[in-house]
């Protein structure tokens, strides 16, 4: 069965962005001059996903007004003939059908995929998680859908990270098989010593919908939340006539995190000196301002 669907959690309160987050959603924060959801949303989209459903929560109404019509400002630019902005105005619009849930309660990751259980229905469906921006030269998620339909069961995005960064992952147990992997094992959030491997869990997964019933069934785990890891385990266990079986994509793209404040900054002055408008000239003042600062010290 083709996979058309997505869940996206936004229901996070962004804490880690504040002040900044106290009466915006952090999804909408710009990454050079998109609100970083977009770049998730057109990925979605990209691969082919145009049926998503957005786990909501409080102070998230921009996101809704951000993918949809905007009548009195299109009318202005259109008057004015900007037609150049009136057609980044529209873009977000017509991307893809977008279905909103409210969470509810912040039980968790695992609760916020379980939210879209009646919205998914019985068909395999994809989780993007919106702290990661991958790509659009690096389509792995079309990789892991293709992967997911050669072998059923559900598909994770793994990627390689320095030893001292996998205490903030989900950390993967595999075994190699010809292009991918399969995952025997995973912890959430482990420590240094207890990691199975360097691999990391990043926020892309797709996944059978035997992991309903795994997730409604899943007492709170780490940090007394419910966990999509411990279901992957779980699903890892099953087998294959029961939706179980879990693999991997080990992704060695490009991959922006957005997640926090650091890492933040460094997405939009990496992806803005990709850009032919603002790439050459915060290059040269990137290059001037490094040396001048040489020269303070
Ligand atoms: C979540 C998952 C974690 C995964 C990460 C990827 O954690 O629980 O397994 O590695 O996303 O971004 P969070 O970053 O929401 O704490």
């Amino acid at each position: 069965m083709r996979v058309t669907k997505a869940v996206v959690p936004v229901a996070g309160l962004g804490t880690r962005f504040l002040p900044a987050t106290k009466a915006i959603a952090k999804e909408m924060l710009p990454v050079v001059d998109k609100p970083a959801i977009q770049y998730v949303v057109e990925e979605a989209t990209a691969a082919g996903l145009d049926d998503l459903l957005f786990v909501t929560g409080r102070n998230k109404s921009a996101l809704e007004d951000h993918f949809d019509r905007t009548v009195e400002l299109e009318e202005s630019l259109r008057s004015k003939g900007d037609t150049e902005r009136l057609a980044l105005v529209e873009a977000s619009v017509d991307l893809a059908r977008i279905h909103y849930i409210r969470q509810g309660a912040p039980l968790g990751l695992g609760h916020a995929v379980l939210m879209g259980r009646d919205h998914v229905g019985d068909e395999p469906f994809a989780v993007l998680l919106g702290d990661d921006l991958i790509d659009p030269r690096d389509p792995v998620l079309a990789q892991m859908l293709d992967l997911q339909q050669r072998h059923g069961g559900s598909v994770i995005c793994l990627m390689e990270v320095p030893a001292d960064q996998i205490s903030l992952y989900g950390c993967a147990a595999v075994q190699p098989q010809g292009d991918h992997v399969i995952v025997t094992d995973l912890i959430e959030k482990p420590d240094l010593a207890l990691a199975p491997s360097n691999l990391a869990v990043i926020g892309r997964y797709v996944l059978d919908p035997a992991v309903f019933n795994v997730l409604e069934n899943m007492p709170p785990g780490r940090g007394g939340e419910i966990q999509l890891t411990d279901a992957l385990v779980q699903l890892a266990a099953m087998s294959a006539v029961d939706g179980g079986g879990v693999r991997g994509v080990v992704f060695n793209g490009r991959r922006y995190d957005t997640g926090d404040r650091l890492s933040y900054l460094q997405a939009v002055i990496q992806l803005a000196l990709e850009r032919d408008d603002l790439g050459p000239p915060l290059h040269a003042w990137l290059v001037d301002h490094l040396e001048e600062m040489k020269g303070d010290r």
